[in-house]
């Protein structure tokens, strides 16, 4: 269970997180939405320390991990995968030297245990063995995301974060972000945070849905609960505070 307390974060003094309070249970897919600059990101990132919100709390399984050192967060970052917006794929390495880092890095596993279990994940994302050999440069958006959820899964990880993993993508490979999220849940990894603006994404794959507007919570429930007014309340303000 992730717990967050009066977490806050300012950019110039401007907030940007607002007091959040948040908490995140074990083996639900919960999703986050809002439009454009209201703190998705920011709040996401936050959650896994790739920023350093002001103020408030963050408690893995009771561990409040913004007081813990660098180096004894580790333990808990390896419960951790994050599948970024822009998949943050090492451009300089191939695909199979992409998938294998994590494992070279953090297991003994031999080679040959390291190519099993790449192979494993391309499978499971449902890409062919002449992926391995190219570089990201050489994919399109679709097969970068399946890229992307294979890293992810070669982790086994406890906690999956998506940030908008279907921005920028067709209607048959958000359907394919859709399957693999699906996938991902009941084979690999129950606990999923997703930020998306994508209301279909959030219907396809949601057990609760929170939505988030200028850093504040404005709703948090079943997405049955929520009502057309405010998801329009929601958007119409994301719309004029963008133009
Ligand atoms: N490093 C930074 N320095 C200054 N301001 C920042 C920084 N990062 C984010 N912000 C500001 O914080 C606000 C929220 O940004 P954030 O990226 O979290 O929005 P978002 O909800 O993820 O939007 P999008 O849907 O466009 O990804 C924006 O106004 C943004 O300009
Ligand atoms: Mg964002």
């Amino acid at each position: 269970m992730i717990e967050v307390r009066e977490l806050s974060k300012n950019y110039n003094e401007v907030p940007v997180l607002n007091g959040i309070d948040l908490d995140i249970n074990d083996s639900e897919t919960l999703v986050i939405l809002g439009p454009s600059g209201q703190g998705k990101t920011v709040f996401i990132k936050s959650l896994v320390r790739l920023i350093e919100p002001d103020s408030g709390t963050i408690r893995y399984d009771g561990i409040d991990v913004l007081t813990l050192p660098k180096r004894k967060f580790i333990a808990v970052q390896k419960k951790i995968a994050f599948v970024f917006q822009d998949n943050a794929l090492f451009d300089f390495l191939n695909v199979k030297e992409n998938l294998s880092l994590y494992l070279r890095m953090h297991s003994k596993l031999s080679e040959k245990e390291i190519i099993k279990e790449v192979l494993r994940a391309i499978e499971f994302v449902r890409l062919n063995e002449e992926v391995l050999d190219k570089y990201p440069e050489e994919l399109s958006g679709g097969m970068m995301k399946r890229v992307a959820i294979a890293r992810a899964m070669i982790q086994k990880p406890c906690y999956m974060f998506y940030d908008e993993p279907t921005t920028g993508l067709d209607e048959a490979n958000v359907e394919m972000v859709v399957e693999l999220i699906r996938k991902f849940k009941k084979r690999v990894c129950a606990t999923a945070v997703i930020v998306t603006h994508d209301i279909h994404l959030m219907h396809a794959v949601s057990d609760r849905v929170v939505l988030l507007k200028e850093g504040k919570i404005v709703f948090v429930g079943k997405k049955e609960e929520i009502s057309e007014e405010s998801l329009h309340r929601l958007y119409d303000t994301g719309v004029r505070d963008d133009l």
